[in-house]
């Protein structure tokens, strides 16, 4: 199937992604006869094919959707082969490395594929990408999914191990993307690879010793504005708030601030120790049994994990 031609009806052979709820969606190519088990029951492949995408289809024990496999689900329901890159971090690398249709990028390493599918995505349908990965089964997988997802055109898998040899690419990339784990180690053969009119790296580090050490060897090639982002993903609740009505009305008599006639205000309380020692914003001013509801994004009180 293709991943990049959106089309309504499930064929044989299509990838599907199979959706019970939001934690639980599975990758799942149609073949006839075939049968998907969930705790749902069993899901008919013969009742998928020939549904559009995005239908609600029959289990024996309930129903789950059917669903077009774009990159974010693919990121979502790949088979993990190695740590992957997320949706949140994927979206700012691509923003970040300014790629559009038509850019040319180097990534290392290939991973599970998660960061590339996105990658190619964003470069289709003129661009391309050069995926290094020093683990050979690793590109042998990758080079089979992209394949089966009708991205091998705008894809070139290598084994490679880029920190000692470089990406054996010259002055041909816009971006480089790094996710690895001594990404220092590369930096020297980025300037190579980049085209002649410059281009912007990437480098992705889960802790800040990795990122001081590549941000010293990036200073010493020659790199400009390098900045050091941390993107953090926070979930908001929506839920009904309800409050009581404040009243800002002040009455005169409550007033310990009298207004002059020039304009000036003068503090009455202060010049006369014997009045009571409240102000106005101290009383209840709630309009009794008075409450108003909103809805509001509330950050969840409890977060997981
Ligand atoms: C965290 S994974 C990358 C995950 C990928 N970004 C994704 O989203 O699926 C790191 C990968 O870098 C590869 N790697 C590590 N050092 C490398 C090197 N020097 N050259 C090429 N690949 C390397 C590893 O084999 C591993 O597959």
């Amino acid at each position: 199937m293709d991943m990049l031609k959106y089309k309504s009806i499930i064929e044989e052979g299509d990838l599907v992604i199979v959706y019970l709820d939001v934690r639980h969606m599975y990758p799942v190519t149609m073949k006839a006869d075939n049968v998907f088990q969930s705790k749902y029951g069993a899901l008919k492949h013969n009742d998928v094919i020939g549904q559009k995408f995005g239908s609600c289809v029959n289990c024996t024990r309930g129903w789950v959707y059917v669903l077009f496999p774009t990159p974010e689900l693919w990121t979502i329901t790949l088979p993990h082969r190695t740590q992957i890159l997320y949706a949140a971090d994927i979206s700012l690398i691509i923003v970040q490395l300014d790629l559009k249709p038509g850019s040319i990028v180097c990534e290392a390493g290939t991973g599970s594929g998660s960061l590339s599918h996105a990658l190619i995505r964003a470069i289709a349908p003129s661009g391309f990408l050069y995926t290094f990965d020093f683990h050979q089964q690793r590109t042998e997988v990758a080079e089979k999914e992209f394949l089966a997802h009708g991205l091998s055109s705008l894809v070139k898998v290598e084994h490679r191990d880029i920190c000692s040899t470089g990406f054996g690419i010259e002055h041909l990339a816009d971006a480089v993307i790094l996710d690895l784990p001594n990404p220092w180690d590369a930096v020297p053969f980025v300037s190579k690879a980049f085209k002649l009119t410059g281009g912007r790296i990437c480098t992705f580090s889960p802790c800040i010793e990795q990122v001081q050490r590549t941000c010293l060897a990036l200073q010493e090639c020659g790199f400009q504005d390098i900045v050091t982002t941390e993107c953090l993903q926070r979930l908001y609740e929506v839920k009904k708030i309800t409050q009581p009505v404040i009243s800002f009305e002040i009455s005169k008599e409550d007033s310990q601030v009298d207004l002059l006639v020039d304009g000036t205000s003068e503090n009455i309380e202060a010049e006369s120790p014997s009045l009571p020692k409240t102000r106005p914003w101290n009383k209840n001013t709630s309009k009794e049994n008075e409450t108003v509801s909103h809805w509001a994004a509330v950050p969840p009180l409890q977060t997981p994990g």
